[in-house]
């Protein structure tokens, strides 16, 4: 170990007097568990005390400005330090199950990047693991925070589109392969290409926006043309080192997804594909008296937003101006602090006790999301439409 503990260690979480800040240990320094980093620092109510990561000049240079105490190489050091109450996860999707699991059984809430597992069996465990502790486990669904899809939500919350039967949501890169030849492009270390990294994100806004519809079915299809000849990958990308592991997860995937009541969602990820887009994220919902469409032009923020209406019988147009300041994983921090804080003053006694204090933060929702990712994968591998498991998750959403 490397880091310096200087100084006793303060009271571990359930001692840890009421209001005081909460201690956070950081692990991953690529653009996750930087914007992690740099977004507990920015709030209130939180510390970074730990910092992790294998690159060691990039892990002195993060942590050393940010004057974090502790650098060490390893997650273990920092989930084995007795005194924090947060792990935040920004590291490879493999390590996310390993690293929450011993988070959670020693007690600390978890802040998990997307997506929560690499496959939905391991993210129901992480899900049942923060239960039996009664800890919150959230996830880093960070899009959906944007200005514009927060307008939308408020504007669908009126009801003016009528019965909302169909959405199509894709996240399309004309050139994006995050690391060719990293974590990134091999299926063991990351659980799969653009569905499970971008795709899971676009999923997310559309569950979110149309009130959490349960996805029944799905029928998907997963190719890997570019990608396996070296084409299409990103100018910029992970910062991990390169591996010999082989490129052998989809770089395009579109998959039609039935809901239980009916309705129904075509879903489209791409890291590569020889097509107009650059980097391209939409969400269009088709109602029976009206329409909405979410147009993200490569990270645009404004002119997202276009809504489709008749008036006096007369097709109509209308875009709301919306700007769309950065921050969104800091929002979900926000919120995932705002979560621990209103548990603990609850009077509950945690899952132990009876009482579970965070019911409705274990992970629940993200979990759906990673059995739907899933399904797509086992429906393109089987080519035909495949069920996706249900899960009974006592407190929140499947
Ligand atoms: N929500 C978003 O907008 C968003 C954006 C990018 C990435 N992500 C997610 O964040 C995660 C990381 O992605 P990234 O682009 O930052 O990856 P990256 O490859 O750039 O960085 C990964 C980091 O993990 C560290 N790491 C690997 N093994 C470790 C170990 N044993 N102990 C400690 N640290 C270890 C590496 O040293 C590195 O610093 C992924 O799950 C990815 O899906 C989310």
């Amino acid at each position: 170990m490397t880091f310096d503990q200087s100084g006793t260690p303060s009271a571990p979480s359930e001692t840890r007097p009421d209001g005081a800040d909460l201690r956070v240990g950081v692990i991953g320094l690529g653009f996750a568990g930087s914007t992690h980093l740099d977004a507990f620092t920015a709030l209130p109510g939180a510390r970074v005390v730990a910092l992790a990561g294998q690159e060691e000049a990039r892990l002195h240079e993060l942590g050393e400005s940010r004057g974090v105490e502790r650098l060490v190489a390893d997650w273990q050091d920092v989930v084995a330090m007795p005194d924090l109450d947060v792990i935040s996860i920004g590291v490879p999707n493999a390590l996310h199950h390993p690293i929450a699991m011993a988070a959670l059984q020693s007690g600390k809430h978890v802040f998990c990047e997307k997506p929560l597992a690499t496959t939905g069996d391991l993210a129901a465990e992480m899900v049942r693991a923060a239960r039996d502790a009664d800890r919150v486990l959230e996830v880093a669904y960070n899009h959906r925070r944007r200005a514009d899809v927060a307008f939308l939500k408020d504007y669908l919350d009126t009801d003016p589109l009528g019965s909302i039967y169909h959405t199509r949501a894709s996240w399309l890169r004309r050139a994006g392969i995050p690391g060719l030849g990293s974590w990134f492009t091999n299926k063991s270390a990351a659980g799969g290409g653009p569905m499970i990294d971008l795709g899971s994100h676009v999923l997310d806004i559309a569950l979110y926006l149309l009130g959490e519809p349960v996805v029944e079915t799905v029928s998907a299809v997963a190719y890997g043309e570019l990608g396996p000849a070296g084409r299409g990958g990103a100018a910029r990308g992970a910062i991990s080192a390169r591996t010999d592991a082989p490129f052998d997860v989809e770089d395009f995937s579109s998959a039609l997804l039935r809901f239980t009541d009916g309705r129904s969602l075509q879903l489209q990820a791409s890291w590569a594909s020889y097509s107009k887009v650059h980097e391209d994220i939409e969400v269009e919902l088709l109602g029976s008296v009206g329409g909405a469409r979410l147009h993200v032009d490569d990270y645009a923020t404004q002119g997202t937003l276009e809504l489709y209406s008749d008036v006096l019988g007369a097709p109509t147009v209308s875009r709301p101006q919306v700007t769309v300041p950065g921050g969104h994983h800091q929002s979900v921090i926000e919120g995932f602090i705002a979560a621990i804080r209103s548990g603990e003053n609850s009077g509950g006694t945690g899952a132990a006790g009876g009482t579970a204090r965070f019911s409705g933060h274990y992970g629940e929702y993200a979990l759906h999301r990673s059995r739907v990712v899933d399904a797509i994968y086992a429906s393109a591998q089987a080519g035909r439409e495949v069920l996706v498991p249900s899960d009974e998750i006592e407190g929140g959403a499947r």
